[in-house]
């Protein structure tokens, strides 16, 4: 196990990216659930024309610019809410195994990464409102590549901040096109399929399905 490095998608895998729609379903309305899946699926579109045209761009922005489609596509939200939704975006929780198996990893020598979109500081931030600076031996932002998932240059920081082959890195992530890219790469990959979707891309297998983190432990 000492070799081994796991690495680890942030949002939607770690942390939990509708759960501050949830918690604010009320002020928001009925069309708070559409709200939050068309934000999270508007900002993944973002990066990946982003990164296709190459041009740079921060996943803040593309946060920003893909809750204010969503907004409008549900016919708006009170006033104050977007900015509680921002403002919970920057501390998200993180899902409620996510703690305990990271421990377990850790205590038995795995070395543990996260490889997020996210930019620098809110990583760092989102790593440090869960009190989780400490157990993680990198906490990678694709920034260092300049380029948004799946291009393989992000996939690549891994093996290069931990001097490991792909195939020493096990992957996870709930997204599953991310999967794919860290499959196409050589990764082991886990999916983390949360959200019990039908499974696509079958050129790039996920390696183990799990429905949470648990399994891991
Ligand atoms: C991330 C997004 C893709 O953390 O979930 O990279």
């Amino acid at each position: 196990m000492s070799d081994a490095v796991f690495a680890f998608d942030a949002y939607g895998t770690l942390f939990d990216v509708h759960a501050a729609a949830t918690r604010q379903s009320q002020s928001i309305g009925p069309s708070w659930e559409r709200l939050s899946q068309v934000w999270r699926q508007k900002h993944l579109e973002y990066t990946w024309i982003y990164a296709q045209t190459r041009r740079p761009a921060s996943f803040w922005t593309l946060a920003e610019r893909s809750l204010d489609f969503a907004i409008v596509s549900v016919g708006g939200i009170p006033a104050g809410v977007r900015e509680n939704l921002l403002g919970a975006y920057r501390r998200m929780e993180t899902f409620p195994e996510v703690q305990r198996v990271l421990s377990e990893l850790k205590s038995r020598g795995a070395k543990l990464a996260i490889l997020s979109n996210g930019d620098p500081d809110m990583l760092t931030e989102l790593v440090a409102a869960s009190s989780l600076t400490a157990t993680f031996d990198a906490v990678i932002s694709v920034a260092e590549a300049g380029i948004f998932k799946p291009n393989e240059m992000v996939y690549r920081l891994v093996t290069d901040r931990f001097a490991v082959q792909p195939s020493d890195v096990t992957f996870m992530s709930s997204n599953r096109w991310d999967i794919a890219g860290g499959k196409a790469f050589g990764f082991r990959t886990v999916w983390v399929n949360r959200a019990g979707a039908p499974d696509e891309y079958p050129d790039m297998p996920a390696d183990r399905i799990v429905k949470d983190l648990t399994a891991l432990a």
